[in-house]
């Protein structure tokens, strides 16, 4: 890696801002992005300066290696706006480091740590009138790397473009959530890429994801490739149980991703003397405590969905309903999280992070 300190970043501004246009109380998950974006390629062995440059679209080749092969990796991070208009973000280093771990196992040079940081602040910064106060508000951060050079060979690419898109955002879900958990298909196996965030990881859902649609579920969990007996992993989400009081979820392994919300979790149920066991977690058992009232919760967690309780499952054409609890984990260790995230409490943790203005 060289070139990797940052002299100064290019900024062409847009000509006029969309943000009047926006309805800020009626947000659709993803599909309002701000008035500009981070891009930064790499070229002759090394990334680039990061520049700024207006949101819109950008030309490839249509032999670029992202279109045939999928080299291509994502990350999903968050801003907020306190009451006094500072600005946050969560564990962005954790981000910083995920991506490049996954851009590895792609085989995509790695991003140099100052152009991540610096190349974020000034987006976040010229950006900052999209990142609105309230709690639930948030600026969906997405940056991501795709091979950009032209060429068929299946081989990995010598360009790239590193780029961060900007999304104002509310709630992921809306609505309850039902989960299917899966039979037959499977989201990632040993020594494959199911831990990184490449795109392919999430394309591969959308096929058994539509099925279970058909079926009235929202997503599915998926179960471990090999036996389809163990609980791993739901779409878009990280997936906790709690039976009886015992919050259960899967240990990270190469085929599940090490998600920040998750470890984030695990960490504030130990501190709020939430017992906890990360392990293995059979299908059998929860179908089985399902059946005899001591499962309680199932949740999603994630940068999008931040914590997500799920209604109901689905598993060999039975459905199980979940107990409406007045005191759940989910809303609990979520207004917690929450609360850190939006600098409302203390944060004994150490995650927030200041964005300079
Ligand atoms: C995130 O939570 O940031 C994700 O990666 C989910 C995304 C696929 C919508």
């Amino acid at each position: 890696m060289k070139n990797d300190t940052i002299t100064n970043i290019d900024i062409v501004k847009a000509p006029s801002s969309k943000i009047k246009s926006v309805d800020f109380e009626n947000l659709i998950f993803g599909n309002t992005f701000t008035d500009h974006m981070m891009v930064c390629d790499y070229e002759n062995g090394e990334w680039q300066q990061p520049k700024i440059r207006p949101y819109g679209p950008i030309e490839l080749e249509p032999s670029a290696k992202v279109f045939h092969y999928g080299q291509a990796v994502f990350e999903g991070m968050k801003a907020f706006r306190d009451e006094n208009d500072k600005i946050w973000m969560f564990r962005p280093e954790e981000n910083f480091n995920r991506i490049n771990k996954s851009a590895k196992r792609l085989a995509i040079p790695e991003f140099p740590k100052e152009h991540f940081f610096k190349g974020l602040e000034a987006l976040l910064n010229i950006d900052k009138d999209w990142i609105k106060k309230g709690f639930g508000n948030s600026l969906y951060i997405r940056p991501f790397v795709i091979a950009t050079e032209p060429g068929v060979s299946a081989s990995p690419g010598k360009n790239y473009k590193f780029m961060i898109i900007c999304s104002p955002a509310q709630s992921y879900y809306t609505g309850e959530v039902r989960v299917k958990f899966s039979e037959e298909f499977s989201r990632a196996a040993d020594g494959g890429v199911g831990f990184a965030k490449a795109a392919g990881n999430y394309g591969a859902q959308f096929y058994p994801t539509s099925l279970a649609k058909e079926e009235g579920f929202q997503q599915i969990i998926w179960t471990d490739a090999n036996s389809h007996e163990f609980l791993e992993e739901a779409g878009t989400m990280n997936i906790f149980f709690r039976v009886n009081d015992t919050l259960l979820t899967a240990p990270i392994s190469d085929r599940i991703l090490d998600g920040i919300t998750r470890k984030s979790l695990i960490a504030m149920a130990e501190v709020y003397n939430i017992p906890v066991e990360v392990r293995q977690i059979s299908v059998k058992e929860i179908v089985e405590a399902a059946k005899d009232g001591s499962l309680k919760e199932i949740f999603g967690a994630g940068t999008a969905a931040v914590i997500n309780p799920i209604n109901g499952f689905g598993y060999k054409g039975e459905k199980y309903e979940l107990p409406k609890l007045a005191e759940s984990y989910a809303t609990f260790l979520k207004d917690k999280l929450m609360k850190i995230q939006y600098n409302l409490e203390e944060d004994k943790f150490g995650w927030r992070h200041e964005v300079k203005q």
